[in-house]
């Protein structure tokens, strides 16, 4: 019989109706369009309205596309990963109740909370059950709504994020394509530049938690900027050279879309132009977990069998990891 390999079968997304501009963060925050697109390549990003309204509302209409575009019935699915840092409630898991609303009734599920980085661990891991002839359809979605932990009064982390989510349906494949190599790293001295400091079993939710601001995103900037260089680059090139792989044989680059200056910076190291970079940073912002599966959805059209893909991420924890990847389909004429 021939090796079992993980491919993804079908991607989709979703990113809510509201677009939060530049200006109208100007008139919020001390900031300005100038600044936010040549520092970040930003110009606007999506947001979640509506109170009682969390990130599986936002990765349910992701996976209904996906099943219907992939004519998959919802009973088919094995099992549902979720890679959130934003999740409805901190128990039951995101992907439990993602499961119940699109009637995957025989799908365990679980969430995974590795930042940035979250959809390739993901996606990783439901390759192993794929892999292993256990499991035969999986869905891996990558899924935020960062303006649920954002404070609209701090210009140095409200400018960056926006809310969406991607799902990738993951089967088995025979001829070789879909996951070849995984690299997945993290190091927990990253929590000191970035993390929300309240909320968790060390500092729990008081009165004073929620005076301190102490529930959003805290981030040292230029210290993040320098790690996710150094290690989203990095872990690009040590996949392409452990795979032998060229810059001209790489079809698309798909990097974690957090800064335009950071991706422009893995590029470069890889040697992929820019025409073969994959980006959507300008419309969406940094969507966390869901920027990756939201790349390859926008650029699915352009996308052919046998394409040789790299994703890269790098983010809270620290946490970074590249995967390479054969694309599995051609568009559908
Ligand atoms: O995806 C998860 C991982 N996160 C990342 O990868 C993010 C990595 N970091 C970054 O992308 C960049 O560091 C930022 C976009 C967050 C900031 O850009 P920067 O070029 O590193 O700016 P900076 O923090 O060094 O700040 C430069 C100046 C400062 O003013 P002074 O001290 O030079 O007078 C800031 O106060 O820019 C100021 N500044 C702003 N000005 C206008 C900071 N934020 C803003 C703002 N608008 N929104």
């Amino acid at each position: 019989m021939s090796k079992i390999t993980a491919a993804i079968t079908g991607i989709n997304g979703y990113v809510p109706d509201y677009v939060l501009t530049n200006d109208e963060l100007a008139t919020m925050v001390d900031t300005n369009d100038e600044w936010i697109v040549s520092r970040t390549g930003i110009k606007e990003r999506r947001i979640l309205k509506g109170s009682g309204k969390g990130v599986s509302i936002m990765a349910v209409e992701a996976v209904k596309g996906l099943l219907q575009k992939t004519k998959t019935a919802p009973e088919e699915i094995d099992a549902i990963i979720c890679a959130t840092i934003t999740p409805d409630l901190t128990f039951p898991a995101t992907s439990n109740l993602i499961a119940q609303k699109v009637g995957a009734k025989n799908a365990f599920g679980f969430d995974l909370a590795a930042a940035c980085s979250g959809f390739l661990f993901a996606l990783s891991t439901g390759a192993k059950f794929i892999e292993s002839g256990s499991h035969k359809k999986i869905i891996v979605i990558g899924a935020d709504k960062m303006s649920s932990i954002l404070d609209y009064k701090d210009r140095t982390t409200c400018i960056i994020f926006g809310d969406g989510a991607g799902a990738a349906l993951l089967e088995s494949n025979h001829e070789d394509l879909g996951i070849q190599d995984a690299i997945l790293k993290s190091d927990g001295s990253g929590e000191q530049y970035l993390n929300i400091k309240a909320g968790g079993s060390r500092y729990p939710a008081s009165l004073g938690t929620v005076q301190n601001h102490e529930h959003y995103v805290y981030q040292e900037g230029s210290a993040v900027f320098k790690f996710a260089v150094t290690k989203m680059a990095g872990v690009a090139k040590e996949i392409m050279d452990r795979n032998d792989l060229k810059g001209s044989d790489i079809a698309w680059l798909v990097p974690h879309q957090a800064n335009k200056r950071i991706i422009d910076a893995t590029a470069k190291l890889m040697q992929v132009p820019d025409d073969k970079v994959m980006m959507n940073i300008s419309r969406y912002g940094n969507t966390t977990g869901g920027t990756i599966p939201l790349c390859l959805w926008d650029y699915e059209a352009q996308l052919k069998k046998g394409d040789n893909l790299i994703l890269a991420a790098f983010g809270g924890g620290f946490t970074w990891a590249s995967i390479y990847l054969k694309w599995a389909y051609s568009p559908e004429n």
